[in-house]
């Protein structure tokens, strides 16, 4: 019928009248495949398979799809059977997903018979020409978070997107497309969630509804498939586990990213670079990291050395290691074009730039003039990327890279055209994924010469990045609402699957304010990547160069994140093993709590387990947090605070509102000017009084090796018991020796808890100000502490 009304509309209006778009029609046949069931449809192919349970997969074409293929999940075999059928329905022991035939739509539902999220009734999957869109039923109240690294406010309801990777310098706090395209969001309704993972790398388009009448969002792509998996986990931590389940888990860091990282475009010398790193050690402010930018290479060509500004790069390497700091390089894929150039001729002698068809290679121009591009998606490609490392940087004792530029970007803002050739396909479904090949290509190669973990930062990424990369959010803008998009951008890389992430500190575009300079760094504190950075011709950003008052403040807070580091690698852990990030968003935990979605609130998140962070702009010295239900202490003063309410709290530039959860448990350590110090040996388990009990995995390893992928680890459950008036630390699992001989107990809130037992005998709780502490033994058997 539709048919037949596309001729008579073309006969019409005459020439020039394009055709309609066209739905997947009825439902044909249905077959039986590997690990699920195909569906021919009138005009188009369906299949749905399944891979747990709660994820589902379904892929729409035309025609029969093509080999299938993922630059983002590994796996893509269904292993096992979880899906059945019914005349009209196919389920797992989790969801139902309603099958309507005439036409075709689907309908996702719980075991409890709540509608999840359906295709919208009229317009379901359809084509114009090759753009292939799924339009989805949007219910009045629903709210739509994730969608990795996309500006705006936390719901994405009423925004759109484009996904297409874009070097946007100084880009504006509502600016659309930025560097990273992660095709997943959690859409949040009545007392149900779900997700969904579009994999489709090509310039994407998400519209997540708009005005109050609006009953359907939609998303599309302009060629290759309608290919999401549907994750139907009750709740957004099981949603997030799965699907980071499909795409991937971040490995655990090397310690020593995890400490103070600076860095500076600019620093333009050996002598330079040893300086910032001895005055760090004179004024006995913690860090673990330098960097060299551009600066550091002969014409800015990838792979080799300026030994005129940088003479004796592994002499230079080795002094910092000496003070305690590792070097970490950029890395930029533009290779110059320049006969006589290692990396040139061996990548022109062996094909391996991308090209026009016809096969000339691709020319752009970036920091070192005319230059190819290689094409990351092929292995041998990669292989020999990776390998390129050894010579100008592992073997001087490298162990940390910084891949740049890779959207892939073009001085001046242009573009590459689209027909360039990959050999995965063109530009056009090669841009949004350049920047995950490049990060992989850096990440493998340097793991195989280092034979320890590397610590790789990317600029660009897609869905599963977190595998081989920390993606940082490139050149942000010295302003208070560049912070706290900042954090909301962490925050939706984190639900979006990637965990190790951070901004420039204090902005990268121009000069910090003295007070937006000590917010952010504070602020800093609680981002999972802790780096500070800035261009070229802005003021020096070292945490000494706002005045010595400031300078003391400065070395409080770094001293502070070095104490935090325990806790911050267990976080790190959590993500390795379940995809948690390390920045939570409050929906992640508070889904069905409506405030959290309130864009005065959106910003707020929790760092680990057990801390609130309300990152507060440097001009706001009260601030209305939004402390969701439960109990809350201030971190700085042990205030109590009732949740579940708005609380107008003083945030000074000097005191950023933080909050512990009562009944939490943070594990710290003594302050050390950079993780390759041993400290005091002891840990200092802090806890804070709740009416609720907790549990906590504190984790350990050795910092840098895999050895922990064979087991090699401590790992210790802590649980607070408050209705039984102990602490318990669980037998401590796996062969690694904690570094912490001692444990110092600290409990917070609590009054009268001087007499306590330790494993049955008798001890004595020392009254600090307001806090109560118990010396003990570390041992890995149990231990009860009781009051
Ligand atoms: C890009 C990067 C920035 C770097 C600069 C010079 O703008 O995003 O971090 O400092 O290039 O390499």
């Amino acid at each position: 019928m539709k048919r037949v009304c596309l001729l008579l509309a073309g006969a019409c209006f005459g020439a020039g009248v394009h055709a309609q778009s066209v739905q997947a029609g009825k439902v044909q046949k249905i077959d039986s495949i590997e690990g699920g069931y195909a569906f021919h449809l009138e005009n188009g192919y369906a299949t749905i398979t399944a891979y747990s349970p709660t994820i589902v997969r379904i892929r729409i074409t035309r025609s029969r799809p093509e080999a299938d293929f993922s630059y983002a999940v590994d796996d893509l075999t269904p292993h096992g059977h979880y899906l059945k059928k019914t005349e009209d329905a196919l389920y797992t022991d989790s969801i139902r997903i309603a099958i309507g035939k005439s036409p075709f739509r689907l309908t996702f539902l719980n075991a409890q018979g709540d509608t999840l999220n359906s295709d919208d009734p009229d317009l379901g999957v359809s084509w114009e020409g090759d753009q292939v869109t799924s339009y989805r039923h949007m219910a009045m109240d629903e709210h739509f978070i994730g969608w990795g690294e996309k500006t705006g406010p936390l719901d994405r309801r009423g925004q759109s997107f484009v996904n297409w990777n874009t070097d946007a310098f100084g880009y504006g706090v509502n600016q659309d497309p930025i560097y990273g395209s992660i095709p997943f969001f959690i859409g949040v309704h009545g007392s149900v969630s779900y997700g969904i993972f579009f994999d489709n790398t090509r310039k994407v388009l998400a519209n997540f509804g708009g005005g109050v009448d609006d009953d359907k969002y939609y998303f599309g792509a302009p060629a290759g498939e309608m290919n999401y998996y549907f994750f139907g986990a009750s709740t957004v931590p099981g949603i997030i586990e799965d699907y980071t389940k499909m795409t991937g888990r971040a490995p655990m860091p090397p310690l020593w990213s995890l400490g103070y990282q600076q860095c500076r475009w600019g620093y333009m010398s050996r002598y330079e670079l040893l300086q910032v790193a001895e005055i760090f050690r004179q004024k006995k402010i913690p860090a673990d990291v330098i960097y060299c930018d551009i600066q550091y290479m002969d014409h800015y060509k990838v792979f080799t050395w300026d030994l005129q500004k940088f003479p004796d790069p592994k002499g230079m390497i080795d002094s910092l290691r000496g003070m305690g700091f590792d070097l970490v390089t950029i890395i930029d894929p533009g290779v110059k074009i320049e006969p006589g150039y290692k990396a040139y001729d061996e990548g022109t002698a062996k094909g391996y730039f991308a090209r026009y068809p016809g096969g000339k290679p691709y020319v752009g121009s970036v920091w070192p003039g005319r230059c190819n591009f290689p094409d990351f998606t092929r292995p041998d490609v990669r292989a020999w990327w990776g390998n390129n490392f050894k010579e100008s940087h592992t073997d001087m004792g490298i162990r940390g890279f910084w891949n740049d530029m890779n959207e892939p970007a073009i001085l001046g803002g242009k573009e590459v055209p689209t027909l360039v050739e990959f050999n995965t396909g063109t530009l056009a479904s090669v841009k949004n994924v350049f920047g995950l090949e490049m990060a992989r290509a850096t990440f493998e190669g340097t793991k195989k010469l280092l034979n320890q973990r590397p610590f790789n930062l990317t600029r660009a990424s897609y869905a599963g990045v977190q595998k081989y990369s920390a993606v940082w959010t490139g050149d942000n803008n010295p302003q208070d609402e560049h912070m706290l998009l900042g954090y909301r951008l962490l925050n939706s890389l984190g639900l979006s699957g990637v965990p190790f992430v951070g901004m420039d500190i204090a902005g990268f575009s121009g000069d910090a304010s003295p007070d937006l300079f000590l917010r952010w760094m504070s602020l800093g504190v609680y981002a999972p990547l802790y780096r500070n950075h800035t261009a070229i011709n802005n003021r020096y950003h070292e945490p000494w160069q706002y005045g010595e008052t400031n300078t003391d403040y400065m070395r409080q807070v770094i001293d502070w994140r070095y104490q935090l580091l325990p806790y911050i690698y267990s976080s790190f852990y959590q993500a390795h093993t379940s995809g948690m990030p390390i920045n939570r968003m409050l929906p992640i935990e508070y889904t069905h709590d409506t405030s959290v979605y309130k864009d005065a609130y959106g910003t707020e998140f929790e760092f680990g387990d057990n801390l609130l962070v309300c990152p507060v702009d440097s001009k706001t010295l009260v601030a209305a947090v939004y402390l969701p239900q439960g109990a809350w202490y201030r971190l700085s003063s042990d205030q109590r605070y009732e949740g579940g309410a708005v609380a107008y709290v003083p945030s000074p530039i000097k005191d950023l509102p933080v909050f512990v959860r009562a009944g939490g448990i943070i594990p710290e350590q003594s302050i050390i000017q950079n993780t390759k110090e041993a400290g005091d040996g002891t840990l200092y388990l802090h806890v804070w009084k709740g009416d609720r009990g907790s549990s906590y995995t504190y984790y350990e390893d050795d910092g840098q090796t895999y050895s922990y992928e064979q087991g090699n680890y401590y790992k210790r459950n802590i649980r607070y018991e408050p209705r039984d008036s102990r602490i318990v630390l669980d037998k401590a699992e796996g062969p690694y020796q904690t570094r912490f001989k001692r444990i110092r107990l600290v409990l917070h809130g609590a009054d009268g808890w001087d007499k306590v037992t330790i494993n049955g005998i008798a001890g004595q709780a020392t009254k600090d100000q307001k806090v109560y502490f118990v010396e003990l033994n570390n041992s890995n058997d149990p231990i009860t502490i009781q009051w």
